[in-house]
């Protein structure tokens, strides 16, 4: 089956966005919104994004205009009718977006395939609002979509595999790396990222070192581009703040996803981040940015304590099944711009080396945040590497 006719639900960040990519891989594609506004600002910032790829020579005036024209926008869900596949990123609400399921199922063909681009809600959940639940999947983009390579592709226990194979099918033919991830919370990435940010708060709390420090540890010897406050920073610590809390909750509270008082604080305060001028950093014009410590012990403990954090998780991820080995680390390095996928990181540091750090971990702290993934301890017995 060839998918062709793509509608999108919601003209958003994410809905342009995937138009985008829709259009650009030769699809005729119907982006609706129920907000005029909504419509008249993404075809706005198409144009926008199409005339500057114009102007640095990346694309022809003649592709621009294929671009464009291959892209309706509509403010009624029936002109959706036609679409071989349906892509919903409207408001993260299990309830509007069941609704706009069951009235989408009343106007699309039997083949039509029903896609959700959330990030936190059970695919299986949304799925059961419909009549046919097998031709629901999971497709989760990442922002912005045109330019993140890695699409998370997520079956609920009800899609068939019929609609599994043509989505990923489908969304390889737009030229993205796909994973496929079990229907658990936080699917892959917004899951293995968790202590990134949760341990780099962790190490704050306790006095080890300050945002400038830990941040400059995991630039400099971590290699990641951004470091955890820069980067929550950059997310606005509300919206991470509420991704880390849900996925706690959804996790019936194991306290390996605990969120931190730091962060819960700076939210209420109204530091935010880039978006409020200011969060973990100060962004006001003439700020001066703090110093970290060049100390290089301390560099080394910090990025280690964060990285083997990041692997234990990976290694989790990949013991229960929720994905393989490859698609968990090009999850990371095409999703989140990792330096290197957690679980190829884990035998360059070698197995042995990580149950060593999460036993001393455990060791100091006797919290259940710090126990070491079974896969870990076993791979160690067996001498067993990742790849
Ligand atoms: P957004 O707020 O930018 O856009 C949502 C759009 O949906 C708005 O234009 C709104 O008018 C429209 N909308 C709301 N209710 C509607 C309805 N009943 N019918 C039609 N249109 C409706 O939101 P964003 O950030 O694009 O997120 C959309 C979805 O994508 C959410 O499920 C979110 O969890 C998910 N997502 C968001 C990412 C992000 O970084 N922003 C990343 C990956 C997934």
């Amino acid at each position: 089956m060839k998918i062709k006719n793509i509608g999108i639900i919601g003209a958003g960040t994410m809905g342009s966005g995937i138009a985008q990519v829709a259009s650009t891989a030769g699809c005729t594609v119907k982006l609706f919104d129920l907000d005029q506004e909504a419509l008249d600002k993404a075809k706005a910032g198409l144009e926008k994004i199409m005339s500057r790829l114009v102007e640095k020579g990346r694309i022809d005036s003649e592709e621009k205009n294929r671009i464009e024209g291959n892209i309706s926008y509509v403010n009624s869900l029936k002109e959706l009718a036609n679409s071989d596949m349906t892509i919903e990123a409207i408001v993260e609400n299990l309830e509007i977006k069941k609704k706009v399921f069951q009235e989408l199922e009343g106007y699309v063909s039997d083949a039509c395939i029903i896609a959700s681009n959330t990030s936190s809600l059970s695919i299986a959940s949304i799925a059961s609002s419909l009549e046919k639940p097998e031709r629901c999947v999971g497709i989760h983009f990442f922002n912005p979509a045109p330019l993140m390579k890695l699409v998370e592709v997520i079956p609920a226990i009800q899609t068939s595999a019929a609609v599994l194979k043509i989505s990923e099918e489908t969304i390889r033919s737009w030229k993205k790396v796909v994973a496929v991830a079990k229907d658990t919370p936080g699917f892959i990435v917004n899951r293995v990222a968790r202590p990134f940010y949760g341990e780099a708060l962790r190490i704050y709390e306790e006095g080890i070192a300050d945002f400038a420090t830990i941040d400059h540890a995991m630039k400099t010897v971590g290699g990641f581009r951004m470091g955890p406050f820069e980067l929550m920073d950059f997310i606005g610590n509300d919206v991470n703040y509420t991704v880390t809390e849900t996925v706690f909750e959804a996790f019936y509270y194991d306290p390996r996803y605990k969120p931190a008082f730091t962060q819960k604080r700076f939210a209420e305060a109204g530091y935010l981040g880039r978006k409020s001028g200011r969060g973990y950093y100060n962004y006001a014009e003439g700020a001066v940015k703090p110093e970290p410590l060049k100390d290089g012990n301390l560099l080394e403990s910090i990025k280690d304590r964060i990285i083997i954090m990041l692997i234990n998780e990976a290694a989790d991820t990949l013991f229960l099944n929720i994905a393989s080995a490859e698609d968990i680390d090009n999850a990371m390095t095409k999703g989140v711009n990792y330096p290197k996928g957690l679980l190829a990181w884990a035998d360059e540091k070698g197995i042995d080396w990580c149950v060593t750090e999460m036993d001393n971990l455990y060791d100091l702290y006797h919290e259940d945040r710090y126990r070491c993934s079974p896969l870990l301890r076993s791979m160690k017995k067996e001498h067993k590497n990742f790849f």
